[in-house]
């Protein structure tokens, strides 16, 4: 399965096109809207996100509820287009329209792609790279995952993601949460957070932040819950399914760092006390007693949940800006504002629940192959069972 994004920030539209998803599988526009709606919640959010109420349009390869086996075309409207009709037009600029058009960039903001961006493509105004590398596309990341987070649940396998920090504030969550309870206690919480305690002082730290004219970061938990062991591969390094999830994380706007199970904590601590012993039981044959790995060996699934971290900058446009240099004159400046979250850690999450989904999905798409779900189903529930016998 591949999935290619395309689409800028206040562009007319956003659009994905998956590839290689089997026919005969349920899908409605409600299974991504329902997702798009999580992604624009979350306490911190800008103004954006209440201009937008995100919507996708399917544009192909459904028919009836069903899948049909051909490319899946989905498109978010930008409602804010209506207002960048000009700066945003497709057609060329005639003669002193230049002037007209406002909101020319020539002032990039430290840690976002403009400068960077605006060298590799000889963009002047740097308003042609910030309309694509801002965090808009991934709405659309979104809805890509939506349909790997659809597939998943139809094959009996569950994923739940979370907030575990938000400028430091860290929240106190059990050791294996149950996905059913992680899902309650994070789904109506402004910033999708299990410890109620921590939710206070999280927002409290939000405001703080807005109040400064600056911004925090944050660490997001992605669990995924109902695997058949064997997913991924030791034999080739492209295909170890921990090493496309970190690579999908860190491919998120802003994330910097990844780890699973005990991550970093690994660096301290001896092997004794990090791999997860083996035992066997009739009923449902191999399990561990712990999970420290967060679901990993060999770069395959060990049928334990996956558990995976990622790890947020604050966002790069501040209200109390840095000094940066106006690419025209040379001369220092305090960089640009745009429109600006001073926290998306919550939304990063959905973000993250979707990458995540969408390498696994597409593992087991992989792996298992079939041009028809019903058959797709069937194999996985043998290979659960497989895993059991052996
Ligand atoms: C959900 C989400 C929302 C974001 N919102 C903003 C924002 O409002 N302003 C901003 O400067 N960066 C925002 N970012 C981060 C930037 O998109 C990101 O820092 C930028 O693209 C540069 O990429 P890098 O940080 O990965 O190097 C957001 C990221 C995510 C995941």
């Amino acid at each position: 399965m591949r999935y290619l994004t395309s689409g800028e920030s206040h562009g007319p539209q956003l659009t994905t096109i998956i590839e290689g998803l089997p026919a005969g599988m349920p899908l409605t526009k409600e299974d991504i809207d329902f997702e798009l709606a999580r992604r624009q919640k979350g306490y911190g959010r800008g103004r954006r996100m209440q201009i937008e109420t995100d919507q996708a349009t399917i544009l192909s390869g459904v028919r009836h509820g069903l899948t049909l086996g051909s490319p899946i075309a989905i498109s978010v409207e930008n409602k804010d287009w209506t207002h960048w009709t000009k700066v945003m037009g497709i057609s060329p600029l005639e003669e002193g329209q230049e002037e007209e058009i406002k909101r020319k960039v020539t002032r990039p903001r430290p840690g976002h792609a403009d400068l960077v961006g605006g060298i590799k493509y000889g963009h002047r105004d740097m308003r042609n790279v910030l309309e694509r590398s801002s965090a808009r596309e991934t709405t659309v990341r979104v809805a890509a995952g939506a349909v790997a987070k659809k597939l998943l649940s139809l094959l009996g396998i569950e994923v739940a993601g979370h907030v575990l920090e938000i400028g430091g504030i860290r929240a106190k969550t059990p050791e294996y949460p149950s996905l059913k309870g992680l899902k309650e206690k994070t789904e109506n919480s402004p910033v999708r957070c299990y410890d109620k305690e921590a939710e206070v002082k999280m927002m409290e730290a939000i405001d703080q932040a807005k109040k400064d004219g600056d911004s925090i970061g944050g660490i997001v938990e992605v669990i995924v819950e109902g695997l058949p062991s064997g997913i991924g591969s030791y034999v080739h390094y492209d295909r170890k399914l921990d090493a496309k999830i970190a690579s999908a994380m860190i491919s998120i706007n802003a994330f910097k760092g990844v780890e699973f199970g005990l991550g970093f904590e690994m660096a301290r601590k001896p092997g004794s006390q990090v791999h997860d012993e083996i035992i066997w039981a009739e009923e449902n044959g191999y399990r561990r007693k712990t999970n420290r790995l967060g679901g990993f060996e060999g770069g395959m699934t060990t049928g334990m949940p996956i558990v995976v971290r990622g790890v947020m900058k604050p966002i790069p446009t501040l209200y109390k800006p840095l000094q940066s240099v106006d690419i025209e004159s040379k001369e220092p400046f305090t960089a640009s504002i745009e429109r600006s979250d001073s926290c998306a850690v919550p939304a990063a999450s959905v973000v993250a629940e979707a990458v995540v989904a969408w390498e696994v999905a597409s593992a087991i798409v992989n792996q298992y192959y079939s041009d028809r779900f019903s058959t797709l189903k069937e194999l996985i529930e043998q290979e659960k069972l497989n895993g059991r016998s052996f």
